[in-house]
């Protein structure tokens, strides 16, 4: 088992690059399915979700677009519960199908108040990508993905974009927090 010291934190890898490529091979070919015969725009969310978009979006064989928005919640490993939108969409998404891109659903506030701001800007549909979910820790229903690598529980993961404090971003596998 590898593991590793960040920000003083040990973490023990959890996904490794195959099992990674697997579950993004299975999400693609299900929005390659729901998604045929129309031309979904992606909206990636920086900047955590920008490995995962460029691996998942390489494997879709649909006509699309993508474009990347950038939002922050967090500070380390505990959220602030506010969202502030650092780059904001600059495309326009009236009547598009929209599928949001993000590394991972922790309480859903991000995908939450995107939706809305998607929704608010004339978007035809709008479903969610994304690589982990905490089931446990969603405080908002409509935050539920649509498509999901893997479910996890509480634990804090690093790697494959996922960031702590901005570092480990680099790591190809996904490491969890030890306890
Ligand atoms: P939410 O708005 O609470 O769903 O938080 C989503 C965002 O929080 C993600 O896009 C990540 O940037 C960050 N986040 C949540 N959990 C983790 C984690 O375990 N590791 C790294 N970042 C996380």
């Amino acid at each position: 088992m590898r593991t590793i010291i960040e920000q003083g934190h040990t973490f023990e890898e959890w996904l490794t690059p195959e099992q990674i490529a697997k579950d993004v091979t299975e999400l693609a070919n299900r929005i390659n399915a729901d998604y045929a015969g129309r031309e979904p725009l992606f909206v990636v969310v920086l900047n955590g979700a920008f490995i995962f978009a460029a691996d998942l979006i390489r494997r879709v064989n649909l006509h699309c677009e993508t474009t990347f928005i950038r939002v922050s919640s967090y500070w380390g490993m505990a959220t602030t519960g506010k969202l502030e939108f650092i780059v904001p969409l600059q495309q326009v998404v009236e009547g598009r199908d929209v599928i949001i891109v993000e590394d991972i659903v922790d309480s859903g506030l991000t995908i939450h108040q995107l939706k809305a701001h998607l929704r608010a800007e004339g978007a035809q549909s709008v479903s969610v990508a994304s690589m982990l979910f905490k089931p446990n820790k969603l405080e908002y229903n409509d935050a539920k993905p649509d498509y999901v690598g893997r479910e996890i529980t509480n634990e804090f993961v690093i790697g494959y974009g996922l960031d702590f404090d901005g570092f480990a971003r680099n790591l190809d596998s996904i490491y969890k927090v030890k306890e």
